[in-house]
């Protein structure tokens, strides 16, 4: 699948600001400074698109993008970010737990994992709330070209066997980098083939 078309649609502090075309969204989540921002710019060949920044906490709401007029990419805050006020940590957690836990139109969130790291609690912590509530979600993992080849595998296998201990079903998962446009295929094809299921019904 290509993008041919990816517009900016709206910002929203809550899910009833969110666009109410029905149209199905696919979303990205994950600790701030993951690489969610950059990852829809990378997917949609569009620099720019959604603001990035070297300082954690740049996405602060729930920014919707209009893809070939028929579909959208949903660039939401990260998670974890201890830095912030307790007060707008709250904030934000219950801005994004009513975005995932009501949003009927998302039918896939993409949970972004730097693939440097051991599995982290915050992450995992995560990937249970979303088990335990039935969302659907793939894993991908960003920022590969900042490690090696070898390393990468090791460190993939070693997360989904840790999440093999709690899930009898693994997730999907992607290995990705925005930087050197890696794994872009992939993921445009995962979104392409659950659009497909979801004209044929
Ligand atoms: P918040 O909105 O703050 O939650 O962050 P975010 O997850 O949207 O991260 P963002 O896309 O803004 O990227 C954070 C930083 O990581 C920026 O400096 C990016 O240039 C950098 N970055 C993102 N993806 C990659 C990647 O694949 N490779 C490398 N080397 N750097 C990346
Ligand atoms: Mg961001």
């Amino acid at each position: 699948m290509e993008i041919k078309k990816s517009v900016f649609s709206v910002s929203s502090a809550q899910i009833s600001q969110c666009p109410a075309d029905n149209k199905p969204e696919y979303a990205f989540i994950g600790r701030s400074n993951v690489g969610k921002s950059s990852l829809i710019n990378m997917l949609c060949n569009h620099k720019g698109l959604a603001k990035t920044s070297s300082t954690p906490g740049k996405t602060l709401l729930i920014n919707h993008f209009i893809i070939n007029d028929s579909w959208y990419l949903v660039d939401l805050p990260g998670y974890g970010y201890a830095q912030r006020s307790k007060k707008m940590q709250e904030k934000l957690a219950f801005m994004i737990r009513s975005y995932i836990l009501q949003r009927e139109q998302m039918v896939n969130l993409f949970v972004l994992i730097d693939i440097r790291h051991t599995p982290q609690k915050v992450d995992l912590e995560f990937i249970s709330f979303l088990g335990e509530n039935g969302i659907p979600f793939a894993i991908v993992f960003t920022k590969a070209d900042k490690i090696s080849k070898e390393k990468a595998a090791i460190n993939v296998k070693n997360y989904m066997n840790t999440i093999a201990e709690t899930w009898e079903e693994l997730p999907p998962y992607f290995v990705t980098s925005s930087e050197i446009k890696l794994g872009r295929d992939e993921v445009l094809d995962y979104i392409d083939q659950i659009n497909k299921q979801l004209e044929s019904t």
